[in-house]
């Protein structure tokens, strides 16, 4: 199949565009480069021996999304990974947030429609349950945010849904636990800009000396050692979900929602330490005061996505341990921008 991915340039994009072309399938790439490199794409192209093309523009700009399915014609998929992601900065830029990650949507749909291209997946995350769930997560249990991020990705789960039911779409709702790892090639991974939010990119770069300490942010939640506690999947395991989700997503008109998780939950001291001995190092680390809005647990029940997708993470804690460190030894300024 040709496939659009939106925000493809991204960290889970570029895996995914690579997973892809591995497979035999054609990669096109829309992204502003907001928040991405156009190095990721050319990387891919090295490591598959294929081209990953990038269109430069935004995906709420009709022009430039009907550009590309004018320029690529046919595209017989999108995978929607475009949009703002940041938990703390949509507290403050909620406009930002909602007009962005809305609008992308609705004008995706609008083109799509007009080049009759029925099938989407769309990257949605776990941030859609919300707090106060039992353990382990399920497709089917009760969903309500706590952030505007969150919220942009539940109303876009409800815009496709809607909408597969009056445009007869077949529509894959991918609600994603903690990605983190890289390729193995180390030629591709998480870049973020500025100091990273996230567990795993601030590790690398404290082990790396960019950063002098991690903050484990509280050490009293209900947990076996008191940290926080999250389901971490590798990003190719990850991109592996997304084309079983494609090729699921191809043959069946509706909406399904599915989890891609591990089903397994690691505190940040498990982090901490599986880092430290994949990787022969020692990370300095302090006990900081809880972040606010976090919550203690979060993992997946990854059942369905097996029973559906024939799909399951294989790579363990140790692998996304090696590989984040790989990446960024490989590359201690990322892309360079
Ligand atoms: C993981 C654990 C922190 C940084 C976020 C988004 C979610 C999704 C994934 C998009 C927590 C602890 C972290 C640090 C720490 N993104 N931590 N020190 O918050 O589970 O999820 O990213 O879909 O929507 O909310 O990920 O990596 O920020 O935190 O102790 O410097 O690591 O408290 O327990 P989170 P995270």
């Amino acid at each position: 199949m040709r496939v659009l991915l939106t925000g493809g340039a991204g960290f889970i994009g570029s895996h995914t565009a690579l997973k892809l072309l591995e497979a035999g399938h054609e990669a096109i790439s829309l992204d502003n480069l907001s928040n991405s490199s156009a190095e990721s794409l050319k990387r891919v192209s090295q490591i598959t021996g294929r081209p990953a093309p990038l269109c430069v523009g935004d995906c709420t700009v009709e022009a430039d999304v009907e550009r590309v399915f004018r320029e690529y014609a046919p595209i017989d998929a999108v995978i929607h990974f475009a949009g703002l992601k940041a938990v703390g900065e949509s507290v403050s830029k909620p406009l930002d947030y909602y007009q962005n990650n809305l609008d992308s949507t609705f004008t995706l749909l609008r083109v799509m429609q007009k080049y009759d291209c029925r099938t989407v997946v769309f990257s949605s995350s776990a941030t859609v349950y919300g707090t106060n769930q039992e353990m382990p997560l399920r497709e089917d249990f009760p969903t309500g945010c706590t952030n505007p991020y969150g919220w942009t990705k539940w109303m876009n789960e409800r815009v496709l849904t809607d909408c597969a039911k009056a445009m007869g779409l077949n529509v894959v709702l991918l609600r994603y636990f903690n990605p983190i790892g890289a390729h193995e090639s180390g030629m591709i991974g998480e870049d973020p800009s500025g100091i990273p939010n996230n567990l795993m990119p601030f590790i690398c770069q404290v082990a790396s000396g960019k950063l002098e300490r991690l903050n484990v942010f509280g050490n009293d939640y209900p947990t076996p050692d008191g940290t926080g506690v999250r389901d971490y999947i590798h990003v190719c395991d990850l991109a592996e979900g997304h084309l079983a989700a494609l090729e699921y997503a191809a043959d069946h008109p509706g909406t399904e929602i599915v989890n891609l998780g591990t089903g397994i939950g690691y505190s940040v001291l498990d982090i901490v330490h599986t880092f430290e001995k994949a990787n022969g190092l020692t990370l300095p680390y302090t006990i900081a005061p809880r972040r606010p809005g976090d919550i203690a647990v979060c993992y997946a029940d990854p059942s369905k996505a097996e029973k559906l997708l024939g799909w399951h993470a294989r790579r363990s804690l140790e692998d996304m341990c090696r590989d984040s460190w790989n990446w960024q030894k490989n590359n201690p300024d990322g892309y360079g921008k």
